[in-house]
């Protein structure tokens, strides 16, 4: 399938909401099929990823739907297709190290996506698996004891999965984080019981249970993050988007838009996860340099960051995101391919990229045939490069993979650029 995005004749201006997040929807389902009870969901979101989740956790035994799931005993199973969810794969090792035997897969990205960061800590921690090192690898349920992992990734997948392992195994787990993640299994697991404590840059978890809850799930900072750089860059454009998440961990989007001149204003609502309104007004960007512990505020929002970048006065600098090579796709990559396809000056690095944006010799829309731009099988740079034909027009090839995580992307860009 693809994707045809004409230069918006007009400023984009309106209210809008995106779907659940996806990082809390896995938690959500998958924390909820560990507990005791049935939880209840609000606003989960429905992409496929997320129901790659519901899937496995009702191929283990687990009464569950878009709206509630029931804890249950899991039970040895089979084959479980992760689809092309990183964040199903990883949590899911973790999870069922202690407690039940499956085998895992994916697709082709997933398959191609590095697991040792995840079976090695959990190996030692006594955990069972065979196949690796990458996906197809089978799990079977083993005694754990609790070790410290030092992690050599800043990855919020790798501590889900140590910290749910860590919940049932004999001792003390403790998790040091390298940089700060995304906090949001720390604060769910703590909303649902469970003897978990932070020690400065360590999390300390013990065996334990954890209780069902009701859970609202606000909206993705991740899909929101394509409006706003639509916004910024759509001269004249006025977005107000309601109900989406604000958790400190995941805000760095907004941060940099700031720091390149957008004019962003938030208004935060306290909660377990904290939500609310965010409105962006468009006007002259300039480019910026985003390293350090900014990164994993911001890690899936970089390609459509790189696309603001374009349109910013000066050069934008993506730096100690070597990560990004191993996302769905090698976002270096694919970021720095689908820019110079649209006549952007961008170079990749072996840890991120450079952008030299044109502002002024940006044509304002070129004429038809608009250029084709490669998914690479890639949600979030499908979006990206959809968001920058607002400017420039855009044939987005292999744009079916929107679907992972924001299903309605389509009728909202119609219903903002008549796309
Ligand atoms: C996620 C963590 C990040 C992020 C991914 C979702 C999560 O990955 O890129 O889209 O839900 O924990 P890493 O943990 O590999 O950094």
């Amino acid at each position: 399938m693809s994707l045809t995005v004409r230069p918006a004749p007009n400023p984009l201006r309106g209210r809008l909401r995106v779907p659940g997040d996806k990082s809390i929807s896995h938690r959500a389902v998958l924390f909820g099929a560990l507990a005791r009870g049935t939880t209840r969901f609000a606003g989960l979101l429905e992409g496929e990823d997320v129901l790659a989740t519901l899937a496995a956790v009702r191929a283990l035994g687990c009464d569950a739907s878009t709206t509630h799931v029931t804890g249950a005993p899991w039970r040895d199973v089979g084959l479980v297709d992760c689809g092309n969810s990183g964040t199903t794969a990883r949590l899911l090792l973790g999870a069922l190290a202690p407690r039940a035997g499956a085998s895992l897969d994916g697709d082709a990205s997933l398959r191609g996506r590095p697991m040792r960061r995840v079976t090695d800590p959990l190996g030692r921690m006594g955990a069972s698996f065979t196949g690796g090192p990458g996906l197809p690898i089978r799990v079977e349920k083993r005694r754990l004891s609790g070790v410290t992992v030092e992690a050599a990734v800043a990855s919020a997948q790798v501590k889900s999965a140590v910290l749910l392992a860590g919940l049932r195994a004999e001792g003390e787990t403790r998790y040091v984080e390298p940089i700060a993640t995304r906090d949001h299994t720390e604060r769910l697991l703590t909303a649902m019981g469970a003897p978990l404590r932070r020690e400065g840059t360590t999390l300390v978890v013990s065996e334990g249970e954890l209780d069902a809850l009701a859970i609202t799930v606000p909206g993705d900072i991740s899909s929101a993050a394509f409006w706003m750089v639509a916004a910024a860059i759509v001269p004249g454009s006025d977005l107000v988007i309601e109900g989406v998440g604000l958790n400190p961990t995941r805000t760095g989007v907004i941060d940099v838009l700031v720091r390149m001149g957008v004019a962003i204003e938030v208004d935060r609502v306290d909660a377990p996860e904290p939500y609310g309104t965010v409105r962006v007004r468009g006007g002259a960007l300039r480019g910026t340099r985003i390293d350090g512990p900014l990164i994993p505020r911001l890690i899936d929002e970089i390609p459509v960051l790189a696309v603001a970048a374009a349109f910013a006065e000066g050069e934008t600098t993506f730096a100690d995101a070597a990560e990004l090579r191993v996302k769905e796709s090698d976002r270096v990559a694919t970021t720095v391919a689908g820019l110079r396809a649209l006549g952007i000056d961008a170079d990749a690095r072996p840890d991120g990229l450079v952008v030299r944006g044109t502002p002024g010799a940006v044509p304002p829309g070129l004429s038809e045939p608009y250029p084709f731009i490669d998914s690479a099988g890639d949600h979030r740079i499908a979006m990206a490069f959809a968001i920058a034909g607002l400017r420039l027009g855009a044939h987005v090839r292999g744009a079916a993979c929107i679907a992972t995580s924001y299903p309605s992307f389509h009728s909202t860009l119609a219903r903002f650029a008549g796309a």
